[in-house]
């Protein structure tokens, strides 16, 4: 029996529990094939979940649309292309990573932006590459009218969404609750007018984090009341993310029987963009001991930092599970190679010795740390490996080099 490892001191606010995590074929992936820090993903940990989301679109009548905000491991944008039916943007830059990377062969794939503030000098861009331009509140919408009715003068085709809150929390997290007091996400739907939906063909709700069906059946019961007058006059809504629809124990079928009821109340085609879940258990961010030393426990600094490479762990904050942990023994604070004191990974059972030259790796890995990593005290980049647990096949898609550190400053 595996005895738990309380949170480390500094991690006394809430915390989140991280319910992935399962290693699959990393189990038996050698650390020693990567020069660290570095991530590795399983293309074949990839496709499974996108299978997964792909049936359930197919079973549902719905669309899906991986968030790129989540894992834009764009290398991977063809195999994306091949099972979802696009990408949802977070502004100009994703909506422009989404058309050169995510279209398919054919070019034929949707792209769904919102952003809760957009900026005037953006929207033309947008406008040419986002198939649902969704915005925040009817006042923004009114403000760049003029901006998408010469977008369509000069023969852009989009549809205008706008983002409304459910004012239903389920969160677990109020940093991760879009539908916490006085949230700014999303126009609170109590005040929802028919005036505000002039122009508008869709709905959009993002409202949950990392959770399984029966939250999105409470947010629905809620909600439904309140925009079913309006079915009518729309074209579609859309779900946005946070359900966890790859996790071994996500109720898919009632999702897919959810949601094919909703369409034919509704008579509306629906949207989920999950981003997490497309990417979920698929990489591992592999490090190494740099040194060890003892203060009332062992202290080990690693090459990964969690400031730099990881972090929501601070941030959420949560522990993130390690590949090949031991059960027992005496654990290790690891913490990162930065000046920031609170750059501490967690405690784990890494065995009674830990040396330098150790190779550790951390789970589930390949959302929500790829994309926020930073150089902040000229940390390197982790380099970026795409392996194929089927074929073991591994290749170097992206190495960390001293530019990138120096490109983003001046
Ligand atoms: C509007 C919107 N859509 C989709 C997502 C993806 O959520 P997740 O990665 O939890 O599925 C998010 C995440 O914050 C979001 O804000």
């Amino acid at each position: 029996m595996a005895h738990e490892i309380p949170a480390f001191a500094g991690m006394t606010e809430e915390s989140m529990e991280t319910r992935a995590g399962d290693p699959g074929a990393f189990a038996h992936f050698d650390l020693g094939r990567v020069p660290t820090p570095a991530f590795v993903v399983d293309e074949v940990a990839v496709r499974r979940n996108l299978a997964i989301l792909a049936d359930v679109r197919d079973r549902a009548g719905i669309k899906v649309l991986a968030a790129l905000k989540a894992f834009s491991m764009w290398s991977l944008g063809g195999v994306m292309a091949e099972y979802l039916d696009g990408v949802c943007a977070s502004g100009l830059y994703e909506a422009r990573l989404g058309k050169e990377e995510y279209g398919g062969p054919n070019a034929d794939k949707e792209i769904a932006t919102y952003c809760a503030g957009y900026k005037a000098e953006d929207l033309p861009e947008i406008c040419a590459l986002s198939d649902h331009i969704i915005f925040n509140s009817p006042g923004q919408h009114e403000r760049f009218r003029p901006i998408l009715d010469a977008a369509r003068a000069a023969g852009r085709r989009f549809d205008v969404g706008l983002r409304i809150n459910p004012l239903h929390a389920e969160g677990e997290v109020a940093k991760y609750d879009p539908c916490q007091p006085h949230s700014r996400l999303g126009f609170p739907v109590n005040q929802l007018r028919p005036e505000h939906l002039d122009g508008i063909s869709g709905l959009h709700f993002h409202s949950l984090c990392e959770q399984d069906f029966p939250p999105l059946r409470r947010t629905w019961n809620s909600l439904e009341p309140l925009i079913s007058p309006y079915f009518n006059r729309l074209k579609w809504l859309n779900f946005g993310g946070g359900h966890h629809i790859t996790r071994a124990d996500y109720q898919r079928e009632a999702l897919i029987a959810h949601m094919r009821e909703v369409r034919e109340v509704s008579g509306l085609d629906l949207y989920l963009e999950p981003g997490e879940a497309v990417a979920l258990d698929a990489g591992i961010l592999v490090g190494e001991i740099l040194d060890v030393m003892d203060n009332g426990m062992p202290v080990a600094i690693t090459d990964i930092s969690a400031t730099c490479h990881m972090p929501d762990v601070i941030e959420a904050p949560y522990r993130p599970a390690m590949l090949g942990e031991e059960n027992d023994g005496p654990a290790t604070r690891l913490g990162g190679p930065s000046c920031l004191a609170g750059d501490i990974i967690g405690d784990y059972r890494i065995g009674p010795d830990p040396q330098p030259g150790q190779r550790i790796a951390f789970l589930d890995q390949a959302h929500y740390s790829m994309v926020k990593t930073n150089t902040f005290n000229g940390v390197p980049l982790p380099s970026i490996w795409l392996w194929n647990s089927d074929r073991d096949d591994l290749r170097a898609i992206r190495c960390s080099e001293y530019d990138e550190f120096k490109r983003r400053l001046s």
